[in-house]
C-alpha cells in the first residue's frame, strides 16, 4: 500500500465529489489511462476507484466518487466523513482496462462511468488520435466532469442529458462507426448491455462496476495446494476459495470480492481453473473471490 494525504475534497455534480491524494511520502506509482486503485477506508472497508487524473502527476491520484445511499457503505463514509488533511492508504494502480493503440476511438461513459475515461480521452487526444465521447447521464447538473470535459475538448464531446434526450441510439453510432476505431464503454449495467447489442464484440472494450448476472454449474469442494508453504486446504461448496486461503492464514487481499476489481489475482501453477470473474483472467491466473476448480485440485502460488 502507500500512505496518501486528503489533499482536496471537491464536488464536482450532484452526489459526486472528487478526491485528490497527494503522496505522502515517495512518488506515487505511475499509472496508465483505465487504471484503478484500492483505497482503504478508515471504516475497515476497501473500495476500488478509476483514476482520473493526469498519468503525468506523479504526486497526486485523482477519484470521484458518486454518494450511494444503498451501497454497503463505503461512499457513505467518503461523502460524510472523510476530510481534508486525513491520510489514507491506497494500493499501486491496476489496470483491468487498459487502451489498446487505435487511430480512432469512440468514448461512451454513462454516469460516474465517465472517470477512467477521462484520462483515456486526454491520452487518445494527446497521441493524436480522433477521438469522441459521448456521455450521458440523467441531466447536466448529476454528470461529474461535464463542463471541463466540454470546455478542454469541444466538439470531440457530445453530453447526452436523458431525462431530456433520451438515452443515446448507440445502433446508429455503430452503423456510422469508423472501421478504425475502438470503442471504450464505461457505465450501468444498461449502457454495458446496450453497447453489446450494438457494437462488435472485437472492437468493444467494456469495464464493469458490478458482475453480469449469470448461472454457474453448483459449487463442488475441491482442494487447493499452497505451492510454497506446501499446505493443502480443503474448499467446501459453500465457502470461496478466497476466504478459505484467509482463513489457512495467507493474507490474500481482496476489494470488491465480486471478480470484477483484481484485487484478489494470484497465479495458479497446476490444475483447471473455473474462471467466474468479468475481468478475463490472463492465462495462468485466478480471481479466487468468485473462482472455483474444474479439477479436483489446484496448486497456487502462495
Ligand atoms: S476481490 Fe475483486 S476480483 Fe476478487
Amino acid at each position: 500500500m502507500q500512505q496518501t494525504i486528503l489533499d482536496r475534497i471537491d464536488r464536482v455534480a450532484d452526489d459526486v465529489v472528487s478526491l485528490v491524494l497527494r503522496g505522502a511520502t515517495a512518488p506515487l506509482t505511475p499509472w496508465e489511462p483505465g487504471a484503478h486503485i484500492d483505497l482503504a477506508l478508515p471504516n475497515w472497508l476497501t473500495r476500488q476507484y478509476s483514476l482520473c487524473g493526469d498519468p503525468a502527476d506523479r504526486d497526486s491520484y485523482r477519484i470521484a466518487v458518486r454518494h450511494e445511499p444503498l451501497s454497503r457503505g463505503g461512499s457513505e463514509y467518503v461523502h460524510l466523513f472523510l476530510k481534508q488533511g486525513r491520510r489514507l492508504d491506497v494500493s499501486p494502480p491496476r489496470n483491468n482496462f487498459p487502451l489498446v493503440p487505435a487511430a480512432e476511438y469512440l468514448f461512451l461513459a454513462g454516469g460516474i462511468g465517465i472517470t477512467p475515461i477521462v484520462a483515456m480521452l486526454r491520452a487518445a487526444v494527446e497521441g493524436g488520435a480522433a477521438a469522441t465521447l459521448v456521455y450521458a447521464g440523467r441531466s447536466v447538473a448529476a454528470m461529474p466532469f461535464a463542463g471541463e470535459l466540454r470546455s478542454s475538448y469541444g466538439d470531440r464531446v457530445r453530453i447526452v442529458a436523458t431525462e431530456e434526450q433520451g438515452r443515446p441510439d448507440f445502433a446508429v453510432m455503430a452503423a456510422e462507426l469508423s472501421p478504425r476505431a475502438l470503442v471504450y464503454c464505461c457505465g450501468p449495467a444498461s449502457m454495458l448491455a446496450a453497447a453489446e447489442a450494438a457494437f462488435p464484440a472485437e472492437r468493444l472494450h467494456a469495464e464493469r462496476f458490478q458482475p453480469t448476472v449469470r448461472t454457474f454449474k453448483p459449487n463442488t469442494a475441491f482442494e487447493v495446494t499452497c505451492a510454497r508453504s506446501g499446505q493443502t486446504i480443503q474448499v467446501p461448496p459453500d465457502e470461496s476459495l478466497l476466504d478459505a486461503l484467509n482463513y489457512a492464514g495467507h493474507a490474500v487481499p481482496a476489494g470488491c470480492r465480486e471478480g470484477v476489481c483484481g484485487s484478489c489475482e494470484i497465479a495458479v501453477i497446476d490444475g483447471e481453473p473455473e474462471h467466474r470473474d468479468d475481468i478475463g483472467a490472463p492465462a495462468g491466473r485466478l480471481y479466487p473471490c468468485v473462482s472455483r476448480a474444474l479439477s479436483p485440485r489446484l496448486v497456487v502460488d502462495l
